[in-house]
């Protein structure tokens, strides 16, 4: 059983194959938060509550003069909010007589055998092969009817618990929403702990960084309308010796694409709280007497086996629980996209050309980026008027798609449906769809304004047009992209009170339109895209199998791009081409780079030599031969390319450890310098393992401990991939 509730204990106690989670309804039926770790039996953990009289902790009022009892010094499983408990809260909610408190308590709570469901937003899924229970537990507050029901599933095998949050107002007056989080997670002595989490920015997105937790609340969050290129919703909190390969940590992950926010208060008494969820910047939701609001799902994870533990966690499950797309299972073609080749400048004859010499670089799918539709030459017009500039698509799209198809490419295209140019037909027809508040020029940015997607009849414009082409032509693939943040929140449909609900509207808008195109087209294999990984999030890759990782294709960056990004988010869900960025760099270190991910070309193929033609060729067609241990094998990190050094590498295994890949990138090259190792992971001790570029069969325990010697008397920027197959005696 996954989930046990105790009668005598009062203990809920969820477990997976190797963690466990337990709460308990303490004094007064408040929920305690008990444990997060490694698995435990059915045991009462509140053993480790100490209750002390804490000075200035203030006191329930049933509680009377028992000063030792204060949910200041208490671990929750959701806080309260004005009841004495001072630190970060779960809730801020303004009640019909004005008052901001929400005393929870448990008030029932029901445990059943498959995934609970959100209505609204989107979230994880089980399969015919995952053994999942959820878990319902209702909080609620006696004097406002006010309930919070705390949402539970339990991913036995892929070691995931789930969780999201549901407001509802059983009361008999509207409510403001001003604050609501996924997740509350308590500690009693946090003091050791650390927290890593992705900042970055456009053309570095997903950078890794790690700080000691000291006595105060950090905050890692996006208020840019979208989870954003600045951070990521995700965050581990690890202890200070956890390292790849062992040492705990505990793996948040928001699934939301738009203002998130996760707190974590060290306090006082050493005691740790982190929140995660909706970004409360300017969010003021208005429930009526019986209406609800559902909070994201956050996908919790924990393990001691290191960073590389809980990524390959997060990998399975997003493979396995989170993308509906087909295409997560099934191989993506390796593509070319027009951008970086023609920019805006192209017509339908170029685009043949290049498909015809791209065929020759072993290329399957030509991508039509930017450029195709209304009256788009450059980047301040156009946006908005989906469809084809037959200017450019003398032959129409269909015909277009046909030629593209004979050549023996699939074909793909690129939308940007969020955005609106102020000169396109759309913007002159209905200017009121753009964001802005009433009297004051709207921002602009990338000479762009941003589309109401609360309003129904945008979100069904939106619809309509895009499908339309889609329906179109015999399009295998569409880039779904977003290129800019965020401002002049503001909807014409909404009253002045209310416009505390648009950026969470908006985000329910955009799934709305996500479910009437991706999922009407189960055949098209979509890419998420925003100035490259600007809203590279859990809830994109419900829809979207792959995203763009960066507009940045220089390949020395990418290093520290797939490094940070592969923390959360499996290999098969990122974007990575090779370009004409750093043309001393070798085609075949390009390679090795963007075959840690969707490979693809990013250049006009009729330009290339044909040297490098074939070498393209040659590299297609190792991605080719690759690509099962790529994509359905388990990634390890092995060198950490934000520690300087000469050598940047990585490695795939099959799950079943038959084969593996190790790829190394020699970033730098030390005078005379010591003879360098790489050493793999995630072999099979006992076997051996041919290495092609050896010639030689090693035991996997000699390569786990020794290591591959790299050739150090070699040009910088070399790089090696070392194909490795288990002998069969
Ligand atoms: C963004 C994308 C690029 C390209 C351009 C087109 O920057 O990340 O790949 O599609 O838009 O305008």
């Amino acid at each position: 059983m996954a989930i046990i509730y105790n009668e005598e204990l009062k203990t809920f106690s969820l477990h997976t194959k190797n963690s466990s989670y337990q709460m308990k309804i303490g004094k007064l039926n408040y929920l305690y938060h008990l444990y997060y770790g490694p698995s435990m039996r059915d045991e009462d953990l509140s053993y480790q509550i100490m209750q002390y009289d804490r000075g200035f902790s203030g006191n329930p009022y049933e509680a009377r003069n028992q000063r030792i009892f204060s949910l200041d010094a208490l671990p929750q499983e959701f806080s309260t909010l004005q009841q004495g408990d001072f630190r970060i809260s779960s809730i801020e909610v303004s009640n019909g007589d004005g008052s901001y408190s929400f005393n929870g308590r448990v008030k029932s709570f029901k445990i059943y055998d498959e995934k609970y469901e959100l209505k609204t937003l989107p979230a994880s899924f089980s399969t015919d092969k995952d053994h999942v229970q959820s878990l319902e537990i209702v909080l609620e507050d006696e004097i406002t009817k006010v309930e919070v029901v705390l949402l539970y599933s339990v991913f036995e095998e892929a070691e995931i618990i789930t969780r999201s949050a549901k407001v509802i107002n059983g009361g008999s007056e509207s409510i403001h929403l001003r604050k609501i989080m996924s997740m509350c997670l308590d500690f009693m002595n946090g003091s050791d702990l650390e927290v890593l989490h992705l900042p970055g920015r456009y053309g570095q997105e997903r950078q890794v960084e790690r700080q000691r937790l000291t006595h105060q609340i950090h905050t890692i969050s996006s208020g840019r309308g979208s989870s954003s290129h600045q951070q990521n919703p995700f965050v581990i909190l690890c202890n200070k010796d956890t390292r790849e390969n062992a040492g705990i940590c505990y793996g948040t992950a928001l699934v939301y694409s738009g203002n998130f926010v996760a707190e974590i208060e060290l306090d006082q008494y050493d005691q740790v709280r982190m929140l995660m969820g909706i970004n409360n910047k300017q969010f003021d939701f208005e429930l009526k007497p019986g209406e609800e609001f559902e909070a994201p799902e956050v996908l919790m994870g924990f393990t001691d086996k290191g960073f590389t533990g809980l990524s390959h966690m997060y990998h399975d499950f997003f493979r396995n629980n989170m993308c509906k797309s087909k295409f997560v299972h099934e191989y993506r073609p390796i593509l070319i996209n027009t951008w970086e080749a023609t920019f805006f400048t192209f017509d339908d004859v170029k685009l043949v050309e290049i498909a015809k010499a791209a065929k020759k670089m072993g290329v399957e799918l030509m991508v039509m980026d930017d450029g195709w539709f209304g009256k788009r030459d450059d980047d301040n017009s156009g946006l908005g008027d989906w469809y084809v500039n037959t200017n450019k698509i003398k032959c129409g799209l269909n015909n277009l798609v046909e030629q593209i198809n004979d050549i023996g490419l699939k074909f793909g295209i690129w939308f940007e449906p969020e955005m609106v140019s102020e000169d396109s037909d759309l913007y002159r027809a209905h200017p009121d769809w753009a964001m802005q508040i009433p009297g004051r020029p709207a921002v602009r940015s990338r000479n762009q304004l941003v589309l109401d997607l609360t309003r129904k009849d945008v979100q069904d414009y939106l619809i309509e047009s895009v499908n339309k082409i889609l329906d179109s032509a015999n399009i295998f693939y569409a880039k779904w992209d977003v290129n800019r943040s965020i401002t002049d929140i503001f909807s014409t449909e909404l009253p002045g009170n209310r416009q505390g609900e648009v950026y969470h509207r908006y985000i329910l808008g955009l799934y709305r339109i996500l479910d009437g195109i991706v999922k009407t087209h189960p055949n098209i294999l979509f890419e998420g895209c925003s100035g490259g990984g600007g809203r590279y999030d859990p809830g994109m890759l419900t829809y979207f199998p792959q995203y763009w990782n960066s507009d940045n294709t220089k390949p020395i960056d990418n290093l520290k791009l797939h490094y940070g990004t592969s923390f959360l988010y499996p290999i098969c869900t990122m974007g990575a081409h090779v370009s004409e960025a750093n043309p001393n760099i070798p085609i075949s270190t390009k390679g090795t780079v963007a075959m840690c991910g969707t490979f693809g070309y990013e250049l006009d193929a009729t330009k290339l030599t044909a040297k490098k033609i074939k070498e393209c060729k040659r590299v297609s067609k190792l991605y080719k031969k690759y690509y099962p241990i790529i994509f359905y094998g388990d990634y390890y990190r092995l060198t950490n390319p934000f520690v300087p050094g000469n050598l940047t590498a990585w490695s795939s295994v099959t799950k079943n450890k038959e084969e593996a890949l190790i790829s190394v990138v020699v970033t730098n090259l030390t005078v005379n310098g010591p003879q360098e190792y790489i050493r793999a992971r995630g072999l099979n001790p006992d076997w051996k393992y041919y290495i092609d570029i050896l010639d030689q069969a090693v035991s996997g325990s000699v390569l786990m401990h020794v290591g591959i010697p790299i050739p150090r008397e070699v040009p910088e920027y070399t790089s090696y991939q070392y194909h490795l197959k288990h002998v069969r005696k």
